[in-house]
């Protein structure tokens, strides 16, 4: 058993283990003066500095915060090509769904991604999933969703399989359906269902699947047959959906028990309404409201309703080149006008919640030890600092990892 004291803790930081709603998003318990027992990477104690039990090593942190370590549960780490020109056209004027319509955009990474061998998008992916690590992120979905043809989805979800030997953050990759092919969108659906989700799941490549439910994506009802689809192989839910337009995707997502639905910029009422009486966590994505100039998310009427309500980075090179989880948690307060309560609470336990995790995102009994030592003895300026890392290290299962 190893078992190690952290000492010299000025505030400790934590929201309550398991998914938060509404208002308990904003309960935090804070301990001055703390300490924390670790072993064998489980949280064994947490209390007053005066009360720690004696342990066999102690590890001081120099008087700074410690908080849970982030989740990000929503990425697209892996991809090749740029969006150097995309991103030229957009910001003289061209949309983004005009840039996808012509074939550029998401289908523009399709094409080089496709070409890509396993070893190139590891190799492209690695120096991302360490900047994401850096800013705080001890956990991160990655989606498949830029091969198309299914030996490149395939591939894309083996560089996951692959880049988890080489991070210490623990990667959890999700198979996305991302757009349908320029012909037969039907029949690919068909393939979709009858042969890509079975080996997926066969091979345990993924935990879960995602689909981009939009007007220029996949309808609603080539969404439900591949989520109904993904279900009946044992496979986890989740949904792109609201982005541009509120078609029907929030509402698909929640019937069928989702684990998240993801981005929301355009949900209304409606969707905020059904969102507050479900369990599926609504995930905000602050990057992409900066990226892509689109209107926030309405997460400060998710919260009030008394929806679940978490953050990531949708770190991806067309409508969110975010590389830190701690800017997104920071604009998630400025954009979408959370508290830096509910922003902590959003980008750890409730993220946990998005990807079904319950072992993670508190600092309490038995959960993993996963936690940030900052720069600095007040934990707020995880949320108040743009454009520096306020992040001083990383531990990892007890572990140092990033520093
Ligand atoms: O979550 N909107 C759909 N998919 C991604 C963007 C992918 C891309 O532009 O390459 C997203 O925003
Ligand atoms: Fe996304």
């Amino acid at each position: 058993m190893t078992e190690v004291l952290f000492t010299n803790i000025a505030q400790f930081v934590t929201p309550k283990a398991g998914p938060q709603r509404g208002a308990a998003m904003r309960e935090l318990a804070v301990i001055p003066d703390a300490a924390l027992l670790v072993c064998d990477g489980l949280i064994a104690w947490v209390g007053s500095a005066k009360d720690a039990p004696r342990a066999e090593q102690t590890h001081d942190l120099g008087g700074v915060a410690v908080t849970p370590a982030l989740i990000d549960p929503h990425t697209h780490a892996v991809w090749a090509g740029d969006r150097l020109g995309d991103f030229e056209a957009r910001v003289e004027g061209v949309p983004y769904e005009t840039i996808l319509v012509r074939g550029g955009g998401i289908r523009s990474t399709m094409r080089a991604t496709r070409q890509a061998s396993l070893d190139e998008l590891v190799a492209l992916a690695l120096p991302r999933l360490q900047a994401l690590s850096a800013s705080g992120a001890a956990t991160i979905e990655i989606k498949s969703g830029y091969g198309l043809d299914f030996e490149a989805e395939l591939r894309m979800l083996e560089a996951v399989r692959v880049l988890q030997t080489q991070t210490a953050a623990d990667l959890r990759p999700t198979l996305l359906l991302h757009v349908p092919p320029e012909e037969n969108r039907a029949g690919y659906v068909q393939e979709v269902c009858h042969s890509l989700i079975p080996r997926v799941a066969e091979g345990q490549l993924a935990e879960a699947v995602d689909v981009f439910c939009e007007t220029e994506a996949f309808s609603v009802p080539e969404t439900r047959a591949m989520l109904e689809a993904a279900h009946l192989h044992g496979l986890k839910l989740k949904l792109h959906a609201d982005q541009f337009h509120a078609i029907g995707g929030t509402e698909l997502a929640c019937e069928l028990a989702a684990l998240s639905v993801d981005h929301l910029e355009a949900s209304g009422e409606a969707q905020i309404r059904v969102l507050a009486a479900s369990p599926t966590v609504a995930t905000v994505l602050p990057g992409v409201t900066l990226h892509l100039g689109l209107p926030a998310a309405p997460a400060r009427a998710l919260i009030d309703a008394g929806a679940c309500l978490a953050l990531g980075t949708d770190l991806n090179p067309g409508s969110a080149p975010v590389f830190s989880i701690q800017l997104s948690l920071a604009l998630g307060v400025r954009l979408n006008r959370l508290t830096p309560a509910e922003a902590l609470t959003a980008a750890t336990v409730n993220a946990a919640a998005a990807l079904g995790l319950t072992d993670r995102g508190a600092l309490s009994v038995g959960q993993r030890a996963d936690f940030l030592a900052l720069h600095s003895a007040d934990w707020r300026d995880l949320a108040y600092t743009l454009g520096a890392n306020p992040v001083q290290t990383v531990f990892i299962a007890g572990q140092e990892q990033y520093s």
